[in-house]
């Protein structure tokens, strides 16, 4: 999958980078049954990571594609495609809070075997719905921006989202 436009390369990129980690944390939750020992540093180190993600290439990316794609989508008549992938951000923000809120409270040493199941499913589930968010962004959003931008549309939310 390649694209013409340097925003749309952009945006592919964290979606692989998206793919990764969730397959990341797939593999580690589905593996352990159990809450980590407290100290567990590998567990800490993923927690780290997907803090860190959660900061870059979701909420940012997603505040970008909300503010200056969808209403470009809206206006070349591509609104519905707009509205569908603004309603699973609401959704995958939700599941992202519950595992925040779960990722806080493990680093605290507390967690306990329901308190992991809980993160756990909240894991799976943020991770399922963002894989499958981004397969449909890069099959469908990316193709249609790709067309629509301009050069110099492209320049200009290309630097506006690396100013963000
Ligand atoms: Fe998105
Ligand atoms: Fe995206």
């Amino acid at each position: 999958m390649t694209f013409d436009t340097h925003i749309c390369r952009r945006l592919h990129e964290e979606h692989a980078a998206v793919f990764e980690l969730c397959r990341r944390m797939e593999q580690a939750f589905s593996r352990q049954a159990l809450p980590p020992a407290a100290d567990e540093v590998t567990w800490h180190s993923l927690f780290t990571k997907i803090e860190q993600a959660m900061e870059h290439e979701v909420w940012k990316h997603f505040n970008f594609e909300e503010r200056a794609l969808w209403p470009l989508l809206d206006a070349s008549g591509d609104g519905e495609l707009a509205q569908l992938l603004d309603e699973e951000h609401e959704v995958i923000r939700e599941v992202a809070e519950e595992l925040t809120s779960g990722i806080t409270l493990g680093r605290s040493g507390e967690f306990d075997p329901a308190a992991w199941r809980k993160l756990k499913t909240a894991a799976l589930e943020f991770s399922e719905r963002l894989v499958s968010h981004a397969q449909k962004e890069d099959l469908s959003l990316l193709p249609v921006l790709d067309k629509l931008l301009t050069p110099e549309q492209d320049n200009e939310l290309f630097g506006a989202y690396a100013m963000a």
